[in-house]
């Protein structure tokens, strides 16, 4: 398969982009390069002993890693690139993905995540690639008391950030309903952390993050003196708020997996899955687990909750792991251990 995977160089997409080329697919990755180093990306060529083919003249190529700089909303641009490369298959990473920015520019969040896939389905319809597996996230459900989550709970995104991620999967269940040949999978992730073994990506955002593990790396580093763990006091088993991290490479596997599915079926469909790991795990329970296999003492201070954060959040991953025969590999351990070996080798 010709896969084209918009966003390949940001953190989901690199990692995915590794295990579709270590399956024999060739790749196209198409990215703005707003949030992420294409340096990355040579690193994925690296660990995949292929070269990259960086196009910028867009002009055809046979090689299996080929990387164009373009942004979604480019119409013309991208039906460039659907007119020169035979494309099989869409992997729609692409977006600005911080609930928190998005509370201040909306806009750009509309314009970015639902205009630019409202461009690139139209670019796929007239170029007749039907196929396409999206990146959405658990934040769509927004604050819901009924856990484990199953797919079937009520969509109640609480910023921008979730609601664009909730307009693109109407759209795509409305291409879907007006032309039943697309074949359509939206994966809904929980919180990605880890990275690849060789620990040269992972998640390295460009400017603040107020993610977890890129904060306690942040602290290990000695970037930061201490790690302000948000909300001692909710109604968990030690008082912080308890998530369902799941390894990246696990992620990844879950889009081959679908991929695998989507191709294998007769029928084309369109599905909607968790991919999460349906254990939760505390704030401290990771400040731990990172302890141990780094070695290092985090410093923290409980303080008050973050605005717009929940207590609990965790998958029922069933019904991934029944359709797609998926199932997650890596432990909380193992995550936090590949978090810490990429750390280690980031430039000081
Ligand atoms: C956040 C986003 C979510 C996104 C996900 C990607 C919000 C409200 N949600 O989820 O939309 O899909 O990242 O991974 O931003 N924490 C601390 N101190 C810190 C940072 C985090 O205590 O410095 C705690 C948080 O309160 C939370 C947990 O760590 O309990 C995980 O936080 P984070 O990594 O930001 O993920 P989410 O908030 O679950």
């Amino acid at each position: 398969m010709r896969i084209l995977v918009t966003g390949g160089v940001g953190y989901i997409g690199l990692h995915t982009c590794i295990e579709l080329l270590n399956s024999g697919h060739s790749v196209i990755v198409i990215d703005n390069l707003s949030n992420s180093k294409l340096e990355s990306l040579q690193h994925v060529a690296d660990i995949t002993s292929l070269n990259l083919n960086i196009d910028n003249s867009i002009i055809g190529t046979e090689e299996n890693l080929v990387f164009i700089k373009a942004d979604i909303r480019d119409y013309e641009k991208l039906k460039r690139v659907f007119d020169i490369y035979p494309i099989d298959f869409v992997f729609h990473f692409a977006g600005k993905k911080s609930p928190k920015e998005s509370i201040v520019q909306p806009l750009d969040y509309y314009h970015n995540n639902v205009f630019g896939s409202l461009v690139l389905l139209q670019v796929m319809r007239s170029a007749e690639v039907k196929n396409i597996i999206f990146s959405s996230s658990a934040t769509i459900y927004g604050d819901t008391d009924i856990l484990p989550i199953k797919e079937s709970s009520q969509p109640k995104p609480t910023n921008p950030y979730g609601k664009s991620k909730a307009h693109i999967e109407q759209m795509l269940h409305d291409i879907y309903l007006s032309d039943d040949e697309w074949s359509i999978a939206i994966l809904r992730y929980f919180n990605p952390i880890g990275a690849h073994k060789c620990g040269k990506i992972g998640d390295q955002p460009i400017g603040d993050s107020n993610n977890l593990l890129p904060v306690i790396n942040k602290v290990v580093s000695g970037e930061i003196n201490e790690l302000l763990v948000y909300g001692g006091n909710y109604n968990t088993h030690d008082g912080t708020g308890i998530r369902d991290y799941i390894h990246v490479v696990d992620i990844a596997n879950g889009h081959l997996a679908a991929l695998k599915y989507l191709l294998s079926d007769d029928n084309s469909s369109i599905i909607t899955l968790n991919l999460g790991t349906g254990a939760g795990y505390s704030v401290l329970e990771v400040i731990l687990a990172y302890e141990k296999v780094s070695g290092r003492k985090i410093p923290y201070k409980i303080t008050e909750p973050r605005e717009g954060d929940v207590a609990q959040s965790f998958a029922d991953p069933s019904y991934a792991q029944e359709l797609l025969s998926w199932e997650c590999q890596f432990n909380l351990e193992k995550m936090c251990e590949d978090s810490w070996n990429f750390q280690k080798n980031q430039k000081p």
